[in-house]
């Protein structure tokens, strides 16, 4: 090392996912040596709000649009707030808020090709009085990229080993791999996987009125149906050669309702099992197609804790270590918002953070815009 090290620098990320649950905020600091996190804190997205997000759609009036990027960005600030006030840090000290915003359209494949996310980084910035950096998507878009996923680079900054190829996954509402062959970062790969827990989380909302099947124990208590499930595992999204990615758009309800009426009559928990099936057979198979010589899978976001799930995916991968990223230096539960936090960092000093591998974009870029404090 030389004795140029920078300082100690802290940011915070902000992530509010496809699931809609909640603003998931991570204070962290980082070292010449490393990140670590240092706080964080979640606000559960009200009711109203979740239900307005979810009915976006491209014939939503503007009026209605406008009004969820002011309130997104007031629930913003009250999450930074919060986590500010818990760890006692003051705002002078965070060089800058990376927020991924409220995604409310993926389409990066359309004619148009685009991605929207929401929460306007302007009134953040103004509310906190602190840098915000957002809108990561779109640059890495323009330039013919997927815009998603984004969470690779940071994978391999916090995971990746150079004597163990890794994988990392990370299952929120859509699913996504990053394939850490070794500590080259002109190795890395990923891609979407499909649904995560989108699916899931809507099946037992619709049946049971509950925001998601807690330890996975619904779908633990039957058989899947292996019919319903090769006909969902023949769309053609999970079959396609990467770069590629996904949304609410696409893995839906609707998206479910059609192929369940080639296959009617199926008892509710039979249908829940059989999804819960399908992201985990969709993971394994990412995993054994692309990343062969893997031995160690690092787990992270909300499903680590459907328990049932990983173990359908640790059962279909008896040769590999499957386990949280709890014990590599971030909590499953926080790896998204850290990633996000990281990006900013990124972004501040210059350097581009997508991987064109990964997204498909021309070239590395710098993403994102920066809403100065
Ligand atoms: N105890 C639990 N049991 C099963 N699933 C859970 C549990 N806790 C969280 N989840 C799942 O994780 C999701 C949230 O994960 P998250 O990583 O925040 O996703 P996103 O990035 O899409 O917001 C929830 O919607 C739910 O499906
Ligand atoms: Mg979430």
């Amino acid at each position: 090392m030389n004795d140029a090290i920078p300082p100690a620098e802290h940011y915070v990320g902000l992530m509010t996912g496809t699931s809609l649950d909640a603003v998931d905020a991570a204070l962290v600091r980082i070292t010449g040596h490393g990140m670590h996190l240092n706080g964080s804190k979640s606000l559960p997205l009200p009711d109203g709000l979740r239900r307005r997000i979810a009915a976006v759609s491209p014939g939503t009036p503007l009026r209605e649009i406008l009004d969820l990027d002011h309130a997104l960005a007031i629930l913003y600030a009250e999450a930074v707030n919060a986590l500010l006030e818990d760890t006692g840090i003051d705002r002078s000290a965070i060089t800058a808020v990376g927020c991924h915003g409220q995604t409310v359209w993926h389409e990066p494949d359309s004619e148009t090709p685009t991605s929207l996310q929401l929460g306007n980084p302007s009134l953040l910035a103004q509310q906190l009085h602190i840098t915000v950096v957002a809108d990561f998507r779109r640059r890495d878009i323009a330039a013919g990229g997927q815009g998603a996923p984004l969470a690779p680079a940071f994978h391999h900054a916090m995971f990746a080993s150079k004597t163990e190829p890794r994988v990392v996954v990370n299952i929120g509402g859509m699913a996504n791999i990053t394939l850490l062959p070794d500590a080259n970062p002109d190795h890395i790969g990923g891609f979407d996987t499909g649904p995560g827990n989108v699916l899931m989380d809507a099946w037992i909302d619709r049946h049971q009125a509950k925001p998601f099947d807690r330890d996975g124990s619904w779908a633990a208590g039957v058989e899947v149906d292996g019919k319903l499930l090769d006909i969902l595992r023949t769309d053609p999204y999970f079959a396609a050669t990467p770069p590629k990615s996904t949304g609410r758009e696409y893995f839906s309800l609707d998206w479910l309702d059609l192929r369940l009426d080639v296959r009617q009559g199926l008892a509710p928990q039979v249908v829940q099992a059989t999804l819960c099936e399908l992201t985990a057979g969709t993971i394994r198979d990412a995993i054994r197609k692309y990343a062969p010589d893997c031995k160690r899978v690092l787990l992270c976001g909300g499903g680590t804790r459907n328990r049932h799930l990983c173990s359908r995916i640790a059962a279909g991968l008896p040769d590999l270590k499957v386990e949280p990223t709890d014990d590599h230096g971030a909590p499953a539960d926080w790896v998204e918002a850290m990633g996000f936090a990281w990006l900013a960092r990124e972004t501040m000093a210059g350097r581009p953070a997508n991987v064109p591998a990964v997204t498909g974009a021309e070239k590395p870029l710098i993403l994102g815009g920066v809403y100065s404090r």
